[in-house]
């Protein structure tokens, strides 16, 4: 869908939100540890794209406009809740945290931050053109860039990663544990700073990402067909487990971090639900997105290794589609590209199909279900400026 002229420049309508968020990550994860001060701080000292913060402060303004009255009925949006296991939470949890220095010492950082986050200007509600974000949307989008973070803290020493943002990734400049450490630190006061929100709902889905993001890394780790026969051609299954596994790694965080921010603004059901399945297809858009890049930009531009899921072993939308025009990837795609020349020749067989176009394709797709969710958003600004990052997704170059 083009809106041309209607289209509203997100960074306007959210830029003094988006500015004060490396400020604020610093604080929340100051340790009395220069060391892992220091690691937990790395990624944040290049410019990230921000994209999952920039969406939940725009579904925030977007949703600040159909709240509803009373108290909110909203349930979870998959079964997961169902199997949490509550017999495992420590009732006894909170006395240990308050009799913990440490700790103390985090929730008051936490706390401060949460009254006086922005820049020393007071942490209130912010009103631009009508449309409020709460300081709660905003502590909501920095602990989803803190979840965003961790989770490429670990998948950089898992990946072995050379360059992350255009520099030396973590563990290459500070070793394996030190990456660990910092992720595991970053994830845990991300889940101090989402107690802080006091939503048990918003806490629930929340931590329901962090499974999807095990789940997802799991499926990648072993292709559908290990222990079966191995596949002619890619079938619907193949291209099914693949976008099971694209919602999981990096649709579901976005996906729920926007439902969350609709639930904060106390929106109505189906806002919430529309919320959720925006993030779920601009997520999923994201992803192909990125796989495509991986085969189509340079390194440089990138800021991180290209061809690197085929170094992976990993068999991406571009490669399926390829593989369903050329038989001779199959045998390729099930040894995992681990044969010498196994990584070039997929190269070359992925840029002689219609596999890139294709993929950019399926992700316009995806992009516009994204877009078809907004319309039941009163709307406004923010309504504009999602459409236009839902464009942007698919025209993005790093
Ligand atoms: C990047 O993917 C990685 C992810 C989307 C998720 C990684 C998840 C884990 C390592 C599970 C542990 C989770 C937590 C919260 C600690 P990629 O490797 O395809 O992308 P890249 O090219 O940017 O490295
Ligand atoms: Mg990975
Ligand atoms: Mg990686």
């Amino acid at each position: 869908k083009e809106h041309g002229a209607r289209r509203t420049d997100p960074r306007e309508l959210v830029g003094p939100e988006l500015s004060f968020i490396t400020g604020n990550l610093a604080r929340l994860l100051e340790s009395g540890h220069p060391m892992l001060n220091t690691v937990s701080q790395y990624y944040f000292s290049a410019s990230g794209k921000h994209i999952r913060p920039l969406l939940v402060m725009l579904i925030a303004q977007a949703s600040s406009v159909a709240t509803k009255r009373q108290g909110r009925t909203s349930m979870l949006v998959d079964s997961d809740a169902a199997r949490v296991d509550y017999s495992l939470m420590d009732r006894t949890l909170s006395q240990t945290l308050s009799s913990d220095r440490e700790s103390q010492h985090a929730n008051q950082l936490i706390e401060a931050a949460t009254r006086s986050g922005s820049g020393g200007r007071p942490y209130a509600p912010s009103v631009r053109r009508g449309l409020t974000v709460l300081p709660t949307h905003r502590r909501l989008a920095e602990i989803t860039e803190m979840i965003h973070t961790s989770s490429l803290l670990h998948d950089d020493v898992i990946d072995r990663a050379e360059t992350r943002r255009g520099m030396p990734a973590i563990q290459k400049r500070f070793g394996n544990k030190m990456a660990i450490f910092a992720g595991d630190f970053m994830l845990a006061r991300a889940s101090m700073a989402l107690a802080r929100l006091r939503d048990p709902e918003v806490i629930e889905i929340m931590s329901s990402v962090l499974c999807d993001l095990v789940d997802g890394e799991f499926k990648q780790l072993q292709n559908l067909e290990d222990g079966s026969a191995p596949m002619a051609r890619p079938d619907e299954r193949a291209f099914d487990y693949y976008l099971q596994k694209t919602y999981l790694k990096t649709g579901s965080l976005i996906a729920k971090s926007c439902r969350s921010s609709a639930i904060l603004s106390n929106s109505t059901d189906d806002v919430v639900e529309a919320a959720y399945v925006y993030g779920r297809n601009v997520g999923i858009a994201f992803q192909l997105i990125d796989d495509l890049l991986d085969f189509t930009v340079s390194a440089a531009a990138l800021g991180k290794p290209v061809g690197a899921d085929l170094e992976l072993g990993l068999a991406t939308a571009p490669v399926l589609y390829a593989w369903q025009e050329h038989a001779e990837l199959g045998p390729l795609v099930a040894r995992k590209f681990s044969e010498p020349g196994d990584v070039q020749r997929a190269w070359e067989l992925v840029h002689r199909s219609s596999g890139l176009h294709r993929t950019r394709e399926l992700a316009r797709q995806y992009a516009r279900r994204a877009a078809d969710a907004l319309a039941i958003f009163p709307p406004s600004p923010a309504t504009e400026a999602l459409e236009g990052v839902t464009q942007s997704v698919l025209t993005r170059t790093r």
